[in-house]
Formats: C-alpha cells, structure tokens, sequence
C-alpha cells in the first residue's frame, strides 16, 4: 500500500482524496497497488470538510511521518512551499505538486534536490490537461520548434464573456473569482503572471531554458477594452492571452501578452475557461492539447495520475526532461528584438494635421502601416486604430513613447501583438 500525505487540503485537495476513493478499483489496478490518503494538513482544523482522513495544522505531521511515502503539496505561494518540498525530500518522500509558481522560480533548485525521488508536477500547468507528459514523453524525439498556447482560464473566459456578451471587465473578473478559477490574488491571473509561470515550466521541458519570470515579456488583459474588440471582430481576429514559447536558430523566445488570433485558427475558437496548447516539433509537426485547465476534479486528475504514476515504477525520468544539458545550448532571446505584427488604439483629440504627425513617427522608427481606422469616441476625439507589418519590438516601444508624448494624443496607446 502506498500513503499519501496532503498538505494544503482546499478545493483540489478535497477532490484528491475524493477521486482516490471514487476511482480506487481502475486507479489499484493501474498501480498495482493500493493508494490512500493518511493525512492532509489544513489551516482551520474547526472547519468541518467531511473528510476521512486524519486533518493536522501542521505540516511536519507529514513531513516527519515515516508511513508516508509521496508528500502532495497543494498550498500554494512560493517561499514556505519551497521550504516544505525542500523537507520532504531531505526526508526521502516523492513529491507531487501543482504549484507553478514555486517552480517558475526553484524548478531547477528542486530537480537537483530530488535526485533519484520522483517529483512530478503535471497539475501545475493547463490543469487536466496531461501536456507535461505529452512534452517530456510523448514528443521526446522532437526538437521543440514553438509551443503557444490559452495557459489562463480566468483570462479566456474573461475574453470570452467580453467578446461574446460585451460584459464589463470588473463585473466579469468578479464572476471568475466567485467560479473558483481565479488565483488567490487575481492580478497573477489578469496581469499575465501564471500564464509566464506555465510557460516558463514548459521551456524548461522543450528546450531546457532557466530563466525567470523577471527575464521575458509579461503582459495581461487589463488594457483591453470594447474598442479593442470591435476591431478584432472588423478584422477577423479573436483577442487571447496567449503563451508563447518560439525558437529561432540558438535563440528562443518566451512572452505572455494579450494577442490578436485570426478566427480561423484552432486557438481562437477555444473558448470560456478552457485552455488549449498547440506545440510544433520538427518530426510530428503540429499537435493541439485542449481541456479544462482549472477546478478541483480536473487539476486533482493531474495530481493522481502522478501518484499513480509514483506508485507503480518509482522514479522513472528526469524531472524536468533532460539528463544531461543539450549541446549548443538554447539562449533567451533579449525581448526587444522580438518580432511581430501589432495593433495599436491611438485616442486622439480629433483635429487637422493629427493623423499626418501620427504616420510621421511610424515613418520615423521604420513602421509599415497595413490598415487602419478611424473610429469618432466624442465630438473632439477619435481612436485611431492602427495595424502594422512585421516590426521589431524595440522599435515599436520606442514609437509608442514618443507618440504618447505628444500633447493632442490622451493616453498611453494601447498595443496588442498580432500572431
Ligand atoms: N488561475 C488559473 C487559471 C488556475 O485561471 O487558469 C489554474 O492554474
């Protein structure tokens, strides 16, 4: 019999213990082997969870308990999660986690850790979406040419309801938080955080990159505005939030931001707080993973299958998908030399010579406009809305400066990548 201790028994821990036992004759006979829940750490022992499992409010309970043998965290945050698998495994228990944050930022610390103990974390990114097994396993053979994906369930159904049904941003947001898929603090969600967190997890997997979230480009949705949508719908394009995960020779690119999708494309018809992943190797060509990418039942699907995993053959690979460093190794590309097209919304005091000093500057920085429009907003202002061919992304920050600068131009524009 395998013993599993939890510590952190929320929404996805209730579920673990839940699915254990609802699906304990197909999980022992896929194990080969008998899988419980001993115990789980909570933070309020009074409030009543109708669980059979002994409940603790602290976390060396576990982590001292000789009888268990895979330590779950599910407590989320960063430091005194890192503090407590750092534990678990000076104590020689295999680990499962959801947490991305903690390994955007310690996943190689911890593979190092761990050693010959296993350490999985196939909950951490898209949910139940099983896409660390498909990228580390099952598209093992390939160089990794791009991975881009819907990595925030919050932000899709937020895009979703916006575009669809042209809900406000506060009073949707609110929703997805009352729905549970949003982040204890929702700017992870809305700022684009815990979309990087994914990404980054999965470049470790693809291309064995080490960087860190202050290392890429991180962009959310909180400038995205019915305007916004307008165009998209004008010009066939869906708005998403968009990981993107992309190599170019020895360089690779990794950014998160809002993105201009055509409609036609698999990615832009994913909708509500699904998530879809669509990775590229140089064998298999393109590949789409899609499913629920947050909820107690489909994050805890994760979580078991893990354990199942653990249980039945120990450790079996490394952690993060490479045993030895890759030769002529993959670099991060320095953010402003990315390349794309962009849609900027340029509000404007509506007014002679305005659109002439406007194109002026995309002129000067050597931007090539491909369509615009003009959109009226009150009797003395305008949008401008303004897509381009591909550009370099220093040049475009560059533009957006001097534009903002100029006094009959309202606010800092707002500008989408185009994918
Ligand atoms: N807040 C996350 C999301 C939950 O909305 O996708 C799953 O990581």
């Amino acid at each position: 019999m395998i013993k599993v201790g939890i510590i952190g028994v929320g929404t996805v821990g209730t579920s673990v213990v839940q699915i254990l036992k609802d699906n304990a004759d197909v999980i022992s006979a896929r194990a080969g082997v008998d899988i419980i829940v001993k115990s789980g750490v909570v933070k309020n022992l009074s409030k009543e969870r109708g669980l059979d499992i002994l409940l603790t409010d602290n976390a060396d309970d576990i982590l001292n308990d000789s009888e268990i043998d895979i330590v779950v965290e599910l407590m989320g945050g960063v430091d005194e999660a890192f503090e407590v698998v750092k534990k678990a495994l000076a104590n020689k228990k295999a680990v499962v986690t959801a947490n991305k944050a903690l390994l955007a930022y310690h996943r190689y610390e911890l593979q190092d850790m761990a050693k010959d103990l296993a350490f999985e974390y196939e909950a951490s990114v898209a949910g139940g979406i099983p896409i660390i097994n498909a990228l580390r396993d099952g598209l093992s053979a390939n160089h990794i040419e791009s991975i881009m994906g819907i990595m925030n369930g919050t932000c899709n159904y937020m895009m979703t309801k916006m575009t669809n049904e042209g809900v406000a941003y506060d009073a949707i947001l609110k929703e997805a938080q009352e729905l549970g898929y949003a982040e204890a603090d929702p700017t992870f969600d809305v700022g684009g955080f815990d979309a990087a967190h994914k990404l980054l997890i999965l470049a470790s997997i693809a291309y064995g990159i080490d960087a860190k979230p202050e290392d890429i480009l991180i962009e959310g949705i909180q400038n995205i505005s019915q305007d916004d949508i307008t165009f998209a719908k004008e010009f066939g394009y869906a708005i998403k939030l968009l990981g993107i995960a992309k190599k170019d020779g020895n360089e690779v690119e990794l950014r998160v931001h809002a993105s201009l999708v055509p409609q036609e494309k698999m990615i832009a018809k994913i909708d509500g707080v699904m998530n879809g992943i669509s990775v590229v190797g140089d064998k298999v060509g393109e590949t789409l993973y899609y499913g629920a990418g947050a909820g107690g039942n489909a994050t805890a699907s994760a979580v078991v299958a893990n354990i199942i995993d653990i249980a039945r053959s120990g450790k079996t690979r490394p952690m993060l998908g490479f045993d030895k460093p890759l030769e002529g190794k993959l670099t991060l590309k320095p953010t402003d030399k990315i390349e794309s097209k962009y849609y900027l919304r340029i509000n404007v005091s509506d007014k002679a010579g305005v659109l002439a000093r406007i194109t002026k500057i995309f002129e000067d920085n050597n931007i090539s406009i491909e369509t615009m429009l003009q959109r009226p907003c009150s009797a003395d202002s305008a949008n401008l809305l303004i897509s381009t061919h591909i550009s370099v992304e220093r040049d475009i920050q560059n533009m957006i400066k001097q534009i903002a600068s100029l006094d009959f131009v309202n606010f800092t524009p707002v500008m989408i990548r185009i994918v």
